[in-house]
C-alpha cells in the first residue's frame, strides 16, 4: 500500500483529518485539486468575516456621532478592500501548507476519485493505494430554475465575495445564513438590499427561537434591508432600458435589481467521485450515509463534513476529521453529537446558539427553565453603544443542567463558547451563575441570564 490514509478534499474537514492522522503516525496523503482550506477559508467563513469586520467600521463610523465623534462619509476602495481580504485568506492558506508539511502529510495537487477498494486515481493519471480513504469533498451552491450561475446577473456567494462591484440594488434570493450575512455586508457597503425568502420566516432552517428572529428582523429593517417572506422568485429578465434586471415572483410581483445573489442552500459535492466503484450510493440529495464511526457502506471508505448528515459547518467537519483520524489510528471513537455543535451567524446583530432552542427543548419533552438578559442592561454593552439583543439560557427544570443557549447581539459569536462548554459538560445553571465574571464585560450577560433563570438576577427583574 502507498499510504495508510488518503484524504480527498483539503477543506476544514480533510486537512484537519490529514494532520491529526499524520500526528498519530499514519502515512497520510491529502488530495486537493483547488485551494487548501476549501470553501471556508477561500470562499466562505474567512472572507465573509474579513468583510464583516471591515464593513462594521462603516457602520460604527456612521453611528458614532451619538458618542460625540463624527466622521465624514467613508470612501470605499473596493480593490484595496478585496486585496486586504485576499491577504487574510492567503495567510491562512499558506499556514495550512506549512502545517501539512511539518506534520509529514504528502500534499497531492490533483483531483482524486475512488477506483475500487483501496485505490484512488488522480487527474494526473497516477493510481495510489491506501489502507483507508476519507472523502471530505464539501458542498456546492444550489441553483434554481430561472437563475443560473453562468448568467452575469446572478451571483453565487463566491461571486459576491470576489467584490467586483457594489451593486446599487442587490436582490438576495434565500433568507438563510449565507443570504443574510452577505445582505448585511452589501448593505453596509451601500447597496439597497432586498431579501426574497420562500418560507414564511427567515432563518427557518436554523434552530433558533422566534424571539431571536424577530430581534434580527427589526434590526434588518432599521438598517434598510427589505425582507420579503412567502415570496418565490420565478424568473428574471433584463429591463427595457438595459439597466439591471426585473425579478418576477411566482405571484406576479416585480422586483428590480442590478445583481441577484442566489443563496438557497448548498448540496453535497459527491458527483464524479467514483462512488460506484466501491458500491456507495448517495441519497436523493447527494449525501452519503455513514455509521457512528463515519464509515460509509464501503468497508474502508469514510466520509466527513458537508457530504454527510448534520450542519454544514467548518467546525463540525473539523471535529469529525479529528475524531476519525483518532479512530483510524486505533483510538476510541468520540461520537460527534450534532446538538452540541455551536453556530454563529454574522449578521448585524450577530446570532450564536448551542444546544436546544426553547422551542426544541419543549418539543423534546423537557420541562425547562428559561432565563434572559438584555444587552441594554449591561454596562459594557452600553459603553460600546451595542444595546440591541439579549442572552438566553434554557435549562432542565429538574437538575438545572443547561441544555441550550442563544445570544443575539454584539460579539455573540465569541460569547457562545462559555455556554457551549456548559452544555457539553452538562453543567447546571448554578455553575455559570456563581462563577465570578469580570466586570464590566459582555460575558456577564450569560451569568445574569443564568441568574434570571434561577430567579436571582440582580440587574433585571426576575420572572
Ligand atoms: P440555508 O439553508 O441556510 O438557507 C437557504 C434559504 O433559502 C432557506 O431559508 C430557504 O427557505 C430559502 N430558499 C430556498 N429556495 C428558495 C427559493 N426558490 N426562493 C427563495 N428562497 C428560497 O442555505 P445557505 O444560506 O445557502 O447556506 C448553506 C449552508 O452553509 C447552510 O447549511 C449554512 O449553515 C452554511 N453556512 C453557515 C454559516 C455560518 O454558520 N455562519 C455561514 C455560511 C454558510
Amino acid at each position: 500500500m502507498d499510504y495508510d490514509l488518503i484524504v480527498i478534499g483539503g477543506g476544514p474537514g480533510g486537512y484537519v483529518c490529514a494532520i491529526r492522522a499524520a500526528q498519530l503516525g499514519l502515512r497520510t496523503a491529502l488530495v486537493e485539486e483547488k485551494a487548501l482550506g476549501g470553501t471556508c477559508l477561500n470562499w466562505g467563513c474567512i472572507p465573509t468575516k474579513a468583510l464583516f469586520s471591515a464593513t462594521k467600521l462603516i457602520h460604527h463610523a456612521a453611528s458614532s456621532s451619538a458618542m460625540g465623534i463624527s466622521f465624514t462619509q467613508p470612501e470605499i476602495n473596493l480593490e484595496r478592500l478585496a486585496a486586504w481580504k485576499a491577504g487574510v485568506v492567503d495567510t491562512l492558506v499558506d499556514g495550512i501548507a506549512t502545517l501539512l508539511d511539518k506534520n509529514g502529510v504528502t500534499l497531492i495537487r490533483a483531483r482524486g476519485r475512488l477506483d475500487g477498494p483501496q485505490a484512488v486515481t488522480l487527474s494526473s493519471g497516477d493510481r495510489l493505494t491506501s489502507e483507508h480513504i476519507v472523502l471530505a469533498t464539501g458542498s456546492l451552491p444550489i441553483e434554481i430554475p430561472g437563475f443560473a450561475f453562468g448568467d452575469p446577473a446572478v451571483w453565487s456567494s463566491d461571486d459576491a465575495l470576489a467584490l467586483s462591484e457594489i451593486p446599487e440594488r442587490l436582490a438576495v434570493i434565500g433568507g438563510g445564513v449565507i443570504g443574510l450575512e452577505l445582505a448585511s455586508i452589501y448593505n453596509r457597503l451601500g447597496s439597497h438590499v432586498t431579501v426574497i425568502e420562500l418560507l414564511p420566516e427567515i432563518l427557518s432552517v436554523v434552530d433558533i427561537d422566534r424571539r431571536t428572529v424577530a430581534t434580527l428582523k427589526r434590526a434588518l429593517k432599521e438598517q434598510g434591508i427589505e425582507v420579503l417572506t412567502n415570496t418565490t422568485a420565478g424568473s428574471h429578465a433584463p429591463t427595457e432600458d438595459g439597466v439591471g434586471v426585473i425579478i418576477r415572483t411566482k405571484d406576479g410581483a416585480e422586483i428590480p435589481a442590478d445583481r441577484i445573489l442566489l443563496a438557497v442552500g448548498r448540496r453535497p459535492n459527491t458527483a464524479n467521485l467514483g462512488l460506484e466503484s466501491v458500491g456507495i450510493e448517495p441519497d436523493r440529495r447527494g449525501f452519503l450515509a455513514v455509521d457512528i464511526g463515519l464509515r460509509t457502506s464501503a468497508e474502508i471508505v469514510y466520509a466527513i463534513g458537508d457530504i454527510v448528515a448534520g450542519p454544514m459547518l467548518a467546525h463540525k467537519a473539523s471535529a469529525e476529521g479529528v475524531a476519525l483520524a483518532e479512530v483510524l489510528a486505533g483510538h476510541e471513537m468520540t461520537a460527534i453529537r450534532h446538538e452540541l455543535i455551536p453556530q454563529a451567524i454574522f449578521t448585524d446583530p450577530e446570532i450564536a446558539s448551542v444546544g436546544l432552542s426553547e422551542r426544541a427543548a419543549k418539543e423534546a419533552g423537557h420541562e425547562i427553565l428559561v432565563g434572559r438578559f438584555p444587552y441594554a442592561a449591561l454596562g459594557k454593552a452600553l459603553g460600546m453603544r451595542e444595546m440591541e439583543g439579549f442572552f438566553q439560557v434554557v435549562a432542565d427544570a429538574k437538575d438545572h443542567r443547561l441544555v441550550g443557549a442563544q445570544i443575539i447581539g454584539a460579539e455573540a459569536s465569541d460569547l457562545i463558547s462559555e455556554a457551549a462548554i456548559a452544555v457539553q459538560a452538562g453543567l447546571p445553571l448554578e455553575v455559570i451563575a456563581d462563577a465570578i465574571h469580570p466586570h464590566p464585560t459582555l460575558p456577564e450577560g450569560l451569568k445574569e441570564a443564568a441568574e434570571n433563570a434561577l430567579g436571582k438576577a440582580i440587574h433585571t427583574v426576575n420572572r
